[in-house]
């Protein structure tokens, strides 16, 4: 047995705040009873109807969190080290759509969608993703048209990509450098500074697409709304 606004909320349907919201508001039917009490409980059998939707166990979610540093991009750690999904209040199997590095920050998707995973992540839909770095020294002109260009890693050309140089501090010789990529190859902008003679310091995502981390601190994390995942479907789909 388990508390409605916890079984609402993991169905993927609403946050946990909202589905007591709609408890509260008589929005919440449990076969076929009007419920307004947030503790009820209910189980897997029971029928729950949510402003006229039935909500099933087996709902699709996703989720977009602000990564911090000292997490796997994983379900689980062999080491023991914290995984992702550790941040994420959720009974259902949802795991990371690609992967961060232990030590990057910033924007990470995660679903229990295995389309959608897929979409997101094949280089070929074509969806960009914006990494800050602070990289070691000076990126020069000639490196900016390599970078951008395609540089080789592993053997293998990287694709275009959109490199900005934001700002130069003289006094630590280092710079913070903007790019943009949609492949998502092991340590991909890392390897490609390094094709270039730069050392990666820090490196933070900060947009998926028209995804940003507006409104999320370290650590926090929100629900797509159904918008954004047809939005994101019909970009990896049809490039808009
Ligand atoms: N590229 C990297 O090198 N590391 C990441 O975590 C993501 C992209």
């Amino acid at each position: 047995m388990e508390r409605l606004q916890k079984v609402i909320a993991n169905s993927g349907y609403t946050s946990r705040r909202k589905a007591e919201e709609l408890i509260v508001n008589k929005e919440v039917f449990v076969n076929g009873k009007l419920i307004t009490e947030l503790g009820y409980r209910v189980d897997k059998n029971d029928d729950i109807v949510v402003e006229g939707t039935h909500i099933t166990k087996e709902n699709k979610v996703y989720y977009l969190l602000n990564k911090p540093r000292g997490y796997v991009s994983s379900t689980y750690d062999e080491k023991g080290r914290k995984v992702v999904t550790d941040l994420i209040d959720t009974t259902l199997r949802i795991y990371p759509v690609g992967r961060l590095d232990y030590d990057t920050t910033g924007i990470l998707l995660l679903t229990n969608d295995g389309e959608f995973a897929n979409l997101m992540m094949h280089p070929k839909n074509k969806i960009d993703k914006l990494y800050i770095a602070k990289i070691k020294g000076i990126l020069f002109k000639n490196e900016i048209e390599e970078l951008s260009k395609g540089v080789v890693i592993d053997g293998v050309k990287t694709s275009r990509a959109k490199v900005k140089v934001k700002k130069y501090d003289k006094k630590t010789n280092t710079s913070i450098v903007e790019i943009i990529i949609h492949e998502g190859r092991n340590h991909q902008v890392k390897k490609m500074f390094e094709a270039v003679n730069h050392e990666v310091l820090k490196l933070k995502r900060e947009q998926i697409a028209f995804l940003t981390l507006d409104g999320l601190s370290s650590k926090e994390y929100r629900m797509l709304t159904p918008k954004e995942v047809k939005r994101l479907y019909n970009l990896a789909k049809n490039g808009k």
